[in-house]
């Protein structure tokens, strides 16, 4: 245990971005079946938004990408379907892709016993790999802020992929960040559990946050030492944010042609509304 906390002690002073895995290690094992238990809890909104918001933005979607009975819809990072089975449910025939397999085989499952499989595929691949070109699709959905995980030139690479995979005046809406309203601090925090999002056996967090007025992002460092065995585990979260402009450019960039803005969820009424910025764009 004392080597462990010497390792926190001699950690790097403020990590840079490029140094580390950048993301949550969402397909890692049991990480995978721990982080869908939160996908599912109606109790908050930390992975996926819970039924009523995800309702109103299913209203919201459906109107602003012009959707029909039929159409073909391509959700990018699905997670474990819950958007996906609501559109298919209104007669879409959905394309899900997330390399979570807990998710995906969650969301295969509820198409299963929704009796929903005709209209449904969830495929298991990293999006960084994506290859739709030519699917045509109508529309395409990138929600909940995934973009922001990546560093702008995957972003930008990812955008161009859900572009090819778009028929011409297809539609995609992706939700991320407002750069305006993210925290510009640094901080630090501890908590423990018995079990939770990190282990399932009593563990010790420690996170740290620190922003980079530079590059317009944030890198959180967490600690997890598990109470049990003493061993930890490091794990970085980044979130690079965008200006409109930045994003304007990053869209014209993949092959959109127009695209609209709306602030904080175009005022739906989802808790976090205001943090988020969604933009609308079509095609060439
Ligand atoms: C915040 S969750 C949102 C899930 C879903 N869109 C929703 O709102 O319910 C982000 C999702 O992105 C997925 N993800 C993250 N990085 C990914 C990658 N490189 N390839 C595929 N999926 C990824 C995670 O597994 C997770 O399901």
């Amino acid at each position: 245990m004392l080597e462990t906390l010497w390792k926190i002690y001699r950690r790097a002073d403020r990590p840079r971005p490029s140094m580390y895995k950048r993301d949550l290690p969402w397909n890692g094992p049991n990480f995978s079946e721990r982080i869908l238990s939160e996908h599912l809890d109606e109790g908050h909104g930390a992975a996926s938004r819970v039924s009523n918001e995800r309702g109103a933005q299913i209203d919201w979607l459906w109107q602003k990408l012009g959707l029909f009975k039929g159409a073909r819809l391509f959700d990018v990072t699905c997670g474990p379907g819950l958007y996906a089975i609501k559109f298919a449910q209104r007669g879409c025939r959905v394309t899900g892709v997330d390399f979570n397999p807990a998710a995906i085989a969650y969301a295969k499952d509820l198409a299963l016993s929704e009796r929903l499989a005709s209209l449904c595929t969830f495929v298991e691949q990293d999006v960084r790999e994506l290859n739709y070109d030519g699917a045509n699709f109508d529309a395409a959905i990138l929600l909940y802020g995934q973009l922001d995980s990546f560093d702008r030139p995957e972003a930008v690479t990812l955008l161009r992929q859900i572009a090819n995979s778009l028929k011409s005046g297809g539609k995609l809406c992706i939700e991320i960040l407002n750069q305006a309203e993210v925290d510009k601090t640094d901080s630090t925090w501890w908590f423990t559990d018995e079990q939770g999002l990190w282990a399932d056996e009593p563990f010790l967090h420690l996170g740290e946050r620190f922003w980079y007025e530079d590059q317009q992002m944030s890198v959180e460092r967490y600690y997890i030492i598990h109470l049990e065995t003493g061993q930890m585990d490091e794990v970085f979260m980044c979130t690079q944010t965008y200006s409109v402009e930045d994003i304007n450019q990053m869209m014209k960039e993949a092959g959109f042609s127009t695209v609209d803005v709306y602030p904080a969820w175009d005022k739906l009424s989802l808790y976090d509304a205001d943090e988020w910025m969604v933009y609308v764009a079509e095609k060439r």
